[in-house]
């Protein structure tokens, strides 16, 4: 953040690249703090998201990924425009949206929306989800009241559920019905570009997988993008064509999912990738290989090394214990497998595990 004077980047996105639906240059986002120690009280900035640059194209899923309080929700903030970024640019198709204010801001904001981690804590209690759902229909004056019914009713059943839902609240539906509402909101003014910030990383994981083959069956039908923000690598590694990996509000890698997964080269990455587990046997050779090598750079010893791998495949079948579901809904090629069932094995857990 702000006291790394030279911090190791990722390249950006590559000069003479065209049509990008979103390019972020340089972007950069600082807070006023109250500055600490001898100048108690001063005030001083901090910088959230430092230098950023990075393209979304047209129908491609870019992951962001970084640990807590690396910048990623920040970075979402300002691409959605929610906030005005310090500096750098904001581009959407060619034009220069960073500091765009009223109807060209509101325009913006048709052609990007955003879902959040809890769906519950994002949906309004009081509200029926046809009222959600239409709410930013209603706030752009896009159509009439019996339209945006007709609207909601037909969006519910886009994203699996049943246009009878529309009259139900939030607190009526299980969290990953309640997240499909939140992306049926998200859809209702035909966006290009969907942010999603931890969008599944409340829901268990069977509903998890559920939820993201949902997302990228609206991709192939719909042609969205989507700035998907996740802290879980398992998760990225089933959507993402391209990754950002961001530290300390500096994106210090990015590269197609291959290149990233398959070959990382930054140490940070590495770290992030040392505990996820096994789906692709080339990628899980990669990794093997390099906690040989990391082992064998401190010790040289190979019965460490060895002892090294073990260790990671403890910890690997950990997680692929946890990971057993999504894994089997979903090859990590995007294929998807029988157990999305959408709307029916939500309903089935409601009142199960609290996705
Ligand atoms: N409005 C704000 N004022 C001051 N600091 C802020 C503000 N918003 C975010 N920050 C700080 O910026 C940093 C990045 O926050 P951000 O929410 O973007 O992280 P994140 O990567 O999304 O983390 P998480 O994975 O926990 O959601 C944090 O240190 C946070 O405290
Ligand atoms: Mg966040």
């Amino acid at each position: 953040m702000t006291e790394t004077s030279a911090p190791e980047r990722a390249p950006g996105p590559a000069a003479g690249t065209h049509g990008p639906l979103l390019r972020a240059l340089h972007l950069t986002k600082t807070f006023p703090v109250r500055s600490r120690g001898a100048f108690r009280g001063g005030r001083t900035a901090f910088t959230a998201v430092d230098d950023v640059s990075f393209d979304i194209a047209p129908g491609e899923t870019v992951a962001l990924v970084g640990e807590s309080g690396s910048g990623k929700s920040t970075t979402a903030r300002l691409v959605a425009r929610l906030m005005e970024p310090s500096g750098g640019t904001l581009e959407f198709e060619g034009r220069d949206l960073s500091r765009a204010k009223g109807s060209e801001l509101a325009a913006y904001r048709g052609e990007v929306q955003v879902v959040f981690q809890d769906p519950f804590s994002s949906l309004n209690p009081r509200h029926t989800a046809e009222r959600i759902i239409t709410a930013p229909l209603a706030y752009q004056s896009v159509c009439g009241k019996e339209e945006r019914r007709e609207r909601a009713r037909r969006l519910l059943e886009r994203v699996g559920l049943e246009p009878e839902h529309a009259e139900r609240r939030p607190s009526q539906f299980s969290g990953g019905q309640a997240q499909r509402i939140g992306i049926a909101r998200a859809l209702a003014v035909e966006p290009r570009l969907v942010v999603c910030d931890e969008a599944v990383s409340a829901l268990d994981v069977s509903v998890q997988a559920q939820v993201i083959n949902l997302l990228r069956q609206l991709q192939r039908e719909s042609g969205y993008s989507y700035l998907f923000i996740a802290h879980d690598l398992a998760v990225v590694r089933q959507i993402a064509d391209r990754v950002l990996v961001m530290k300390d509000g500096v994106l210090v890698e990015q590269g197609t999912r291959d290149e990233v997964f398959g070959n990382p080269r930054h140490p940070y990455t590495k770290t992030l990738l040392a505990a996820i587990p096994r789906i692709n046997p080339a990628w899980e050779r990669a990794r093997r290989r390099r906690a040989r090598e990391a082992a064998g750079q401190e010790t040289t010893g190979a019965a460490q090394a060895t002892g090294a791998a073990q260790a990671a495949d403890a910890a690997q079948a950990a997680d692929a214990a946890r990971t057993t579901g999504a894994a089997q809904t979903m090859g990590p090629e995007g294929t998807s497998g029988p157990a999305d069932t959408g709307q029916k094995t939500d309903t089935a857990q409601k009142g199960g595990v609290h996705e």
